[in-house]
């Protein structure tokens, strides 16, 4: 099949792929170990694989990659470190937000774009914009508390808009993810 050029930004370094024309956005990502997006569904009904693109939260297990050809993509990856969570990651930390986590990097993405369009939302303005994003686990009302608060955080932090103090690389930088010191993922990233 023939094959596409992609250039795009992922998590502020650009990124080039040649690639089939029929090729996902999600199975590119996870190949070049973007694994923060999981793969759920990959029919579009869970959510499990939502990144932004151009701030936009999509649903990456349904878009083509040629759909992000000269955008901006922001993965879970690009949040915060270890020592330094983005303000969504630390609340989901400190709610205990995540059980099994398989949900988080998605709810996590999609809180993201919610926060930058809506800075102060209401709970049911959360819920609403999470409908989208299935946990299995949770029972949501911890989630919900827990983007409330991260939107509290936000607000008192305007400089953050896309982590920490700096911007993990292709992989992540790793973090607590509520599993304990042992565990080197950052809230969500778990492959
Ligand atoms: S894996 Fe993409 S929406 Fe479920
Ligand atoms: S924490 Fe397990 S699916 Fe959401």
């Amino acid at each position: 099949m023939t094959d596409i050029h992609i250039d795009c930004s992922i998590n502020g370094q650009k990124r080039s792929f040649d690639a089939p024309r029929s090729a996902l956005l999600l199975d590119v990502l996870r190949e070049h170990g973007y694994t923060g997006a999981k793969r759920g569904c990959d029919t579009g009904a869970c959510g499990f694989c939502t990144v932004q693109v151009d701030g936009e939260p999509v649903t990456s297990c349904v878009t083509p990659l040629a759909a992000v050809d000269g955008t901006t993509v922001e993965t879970i990856e690009g949040l915060g470190s270890q020592d330094d969570l983005h303000p969504i990651q630390a609340a989901f930390v400190e709610h205990s937000a995540l059980q099994c986590g398989f949900c988080i990097p998605g709810m996590i993405m999609r809180s993201k774009a919610l926060l930058e369009t809506n800075p102060e939302p209401t709970e049911a303005e959360v819920r609403e914009a999470l409908a989208d994003n299935l946990c299995r686990c949770t029972g949501y009302k911890k989630i919900v508390e827990a983007v409330l608060d991260a939107g509290e955080r936000m607000r008192s932090s305007p400089a953050v808009t896309d982590g920490g103090s700096e911007v993990a690389g292709e992989r992540g930088a790793g973090g607590p993810c509520g599993r304990g010191r042992s565990c080197r993922h950052s809230p969500g990233e778990r492959e």
